[in-house]
């Protein structure tokens, strides 16, 4: 077993911090607390629950038909509901399909703990549509969890319902789970499809706050699914983190109490920042793209193909804009461009990767 580091986040790791205008980065703006109006003055500074503070987990249950709160194990961020669904199910001798492109670490961990993985890929020519028949032919009898991502980071693809059912029916045949990692789900454009754990006892959904509700910081996602792997989960991260931060928790719950609310004012803005992007995309010579159907990632490329990490160095050194080069997420050729954060930096941001573009191509 051998934990590397992910490029993506040595490339975050590394620039992040040393740009003026971020149009990376995969989420909506980031919240402070005070943006956000809550006092946490009564927080005890405690150890928490191990599986989520109950009441948060009864405000979270809500959206989940059929489910109870002992289907949900609160996590640090979907990463950890990520990598402790795959530790549980996913033994040496097991297989495990996962959907790519998508967030390095769904196939990072398989690959760290030495697991028999197969990629399922989503290609540029059917605009990063998933082919269930190619999905059904990576099936092997010790196939035990397939993960996908829906919608996708970082290309904005989403499944439809009939889709999902069909990946369900494939898990279900092969006698094996189905984890669909639903972070980007609240930002889908519309139609969006039922949450997988509401689906079936095999279905496991996994989200997080970090990206929708534009807070990272707080580390806190969740995994719903059926008791055993909640159970499992607990057992896991009682050898890690043990629990959640209070902090992180009593933040959680106020902001899904207001949910609403609040992600109504999201899509405003997401849709808003959209309509600048699409625009700007029309109307320059050197970049394609597959348009995505959710927010608030794209993966466009160049026209003239080739490698976008010089064109993502230039622009975080010299023009002190971040974006993420494809080669971090293993995705060659197309780079990650969000357009979640402030709209007068995105604005700015896409007039500096003009610049850079031009630059590269004189
Ligand atoms: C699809 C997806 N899942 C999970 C994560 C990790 O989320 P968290 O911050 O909740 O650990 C990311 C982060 O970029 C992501 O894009």
């Amino acid at each position: 077993m051998t934990f590397e580091r992910m490029p993506l986040e040595v490339w975050f790791d590394e620039y992040q911090f040393e740009v003026d205008y971020d149009i990376g980065e995969s989420g909506m703006k980031f919240f402070s607390i005070k943006e956000l109006d809550i006092d946490l003055n009564d927080v005890d500074l405690r150890y928490g629950y191990h599986l989520g503070h109950p009441g948060l987990r009864a405000e979270i249950v809500k959206q989940y038909s059929g489910q109870t709160i002992d289907n949900v194990a609160v996590t640090t961020g979907a990463s950890e509901a990520n990598f402790s669904v795959i530790a549980h199910l996913v033994g040496p001798k097991d297989h495990i399909i996962v959907e790519h492109p998508t967030y390095p670490s769904l196939f990072q961990v398989p690959r760290s703990l030495g697991r028999d993985m197969s990629l399922f890929h989503l290609k540029w020519e059917d605009d990063f549509r998933p082919d269930m028949d190619a999905l059904r032919k990576l099936v092997k009898p010790n196939t035990k969890l397939i993960t996908l991502t829906h919608p996708g980071n970082p290309a904005g693809n989403v499944i439809t319902t009939e889709e999902l059912k069909e990946a369900i029916e494939i898990a279900e045949t092969a006698g094996a789970y189905l984890m669909v990692d639903e972070t980007y789900r609240d930002l889908m454009f519309e139609n969006l499809p039922p949450l997988a754990a509401t689906m079936s006892p095999i279905a496991i959904s996994l989200t997080s706050m970090s990206k929708t509700w534009g807070v990272p910081g707080i580390r806190i996602g969740w995994a719903v699914a059926d008791e055993s792997i909640i159970q499992a989960i607990r057992a896991i991260r009682e050898q890690i983190t043990i629990c959640n931060s209070s902090l992180g928790e009593a933040i959680a719950k106020e902001i899904l109490l207001k949910k609403d609310k609040i992600l109504s004012m999201l899509r405003k803005s997401m849709f808003s920042n959209y309509k600048i992007l699409k625009e700007w995309m029309d109307s320059q010579d050197w970049l394609e793209w597959v348009e995505p159907k959710s927010g608030v990632v794209c993966a466009p490329k160049l026209k003239r193909g080739g490698s976008t990490d010089e064109l993502c160095k230039l622009l975080v050194t010299k023009y002190r804009t971040f974006t993420v080069p494809g080669s971090a997420m293993e995705l060659d050729g197309h780079f990650r461009l969000g357009f979640g954060g402030e709209q007068e930096e995105l604005v700015k941001g896409l007039e500096q990767l003009g610049h850079a573009l031009k630059e590269i191509h004189s």
